[in-house]
């Protein structure tokens, strides 16, 4: 496990790739979305086992409203049920969590689920694990951006509803597509981004591996020179 170079601060997560994984089956996408479940809780426990602090997954942005009525409740009752279920492997890993978006967007049961899940694990400390759901990283801005005004201020990151937590190291995104898709746009600015094909219901163990076997030969540099 700690035999890397180095290894992540924080690594963000682009989950995509559940309904291609679905249809290659000829499954329903709620099928894929359930399998993704899986992979989150998976890349979770192996997380605490690398050592890393923090790890975010991105599980439905802003734009995936617009996704068809039926898609988008599967979805919500989905979080609900695993938001719930989750509770025993989170305090069993000593694992924080926290849900990041644009809650009051959320059905009322999900709103209250997190927040439950929120108190009972806050004094967690191995791992912070953040949920985005109903986020958008123009959202995250202009929020943050209203606040500081009102405040009178000029420190927008205080404001972000990532404040607290460091800027991801990695960021990494399934499914062979090499877009940002409006997540973290503000806290990206030196992320390192790992691309794989693999979609997101297949990717485990060995996958989380290879990418932070990836990362561990980056040269971060920050604008700086290194030698
Ligand atoms: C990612 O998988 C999960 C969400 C965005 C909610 P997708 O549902 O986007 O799967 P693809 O991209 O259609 O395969
Ligand atoms: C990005 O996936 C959002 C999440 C993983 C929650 P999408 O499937 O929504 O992104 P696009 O539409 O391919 O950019
Ligand atoms: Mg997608």
């Amino acid at each position: 496990m700690n035999d890397l170079k180095k290894i992540p601060l924080h690594v963000a997560m682009i989950m995509d790739g559940n309904g291609r994984w679905a249809a290659a089956k000829g499954k329903d996408r709620v099928e894929g979305h359930i399998e993704g479940v899986r992979s989150i809780r998976v890349i979770t426990e192996e997380a605490v086992k690398y050592g890393i602090r923090y790890v975010s997954f991105f599980a439905f942005s802003e734009e995936n409203w617009a996704r068809p009525e039926g898609e988008v409740s599967a979805l919500m009752n989905l979080m609900l049920k695993s938001v719930q279920e989750e509770v025993e492997t989170l305090v069993r890993n000593n694992v924080r969590f926290k849900a990041i978006g644009n809650r009051e967007r959320l059905p009322l049961p999900l709103q209250t689920a997190i927040g439950d899940l929120e108190k009972m694990t806050e004094f967690n400390t191995a791992l912070t694990m953040s949920v985005f759901l109903s986020y958008s990283g123009k959202w995250d801005i202009s929020q943050a951006a209203l606040k500081m005004a009102a405040a009178g201020d000029d420190d927008l990151e205080k404001y972000l509803s990532t404040r607290g937590m460091p800027d991801p190291d990695l960021i990494i995104r399934t499914s062979g597509e090499q877009r940002i898709s409006n997540f973290l746009l503000w806290q990206a600015a030196y992320s390192e981004f790992v691309f794989t094909d693999t979609l997101w219901p297949d990717f485990r163990e060995d996958g989380f591996r290879a990418a932070l076997e990836e990362y561990a030969g980056r040269d971060r540099r920050y604008g700086k020179v290194n030698y």
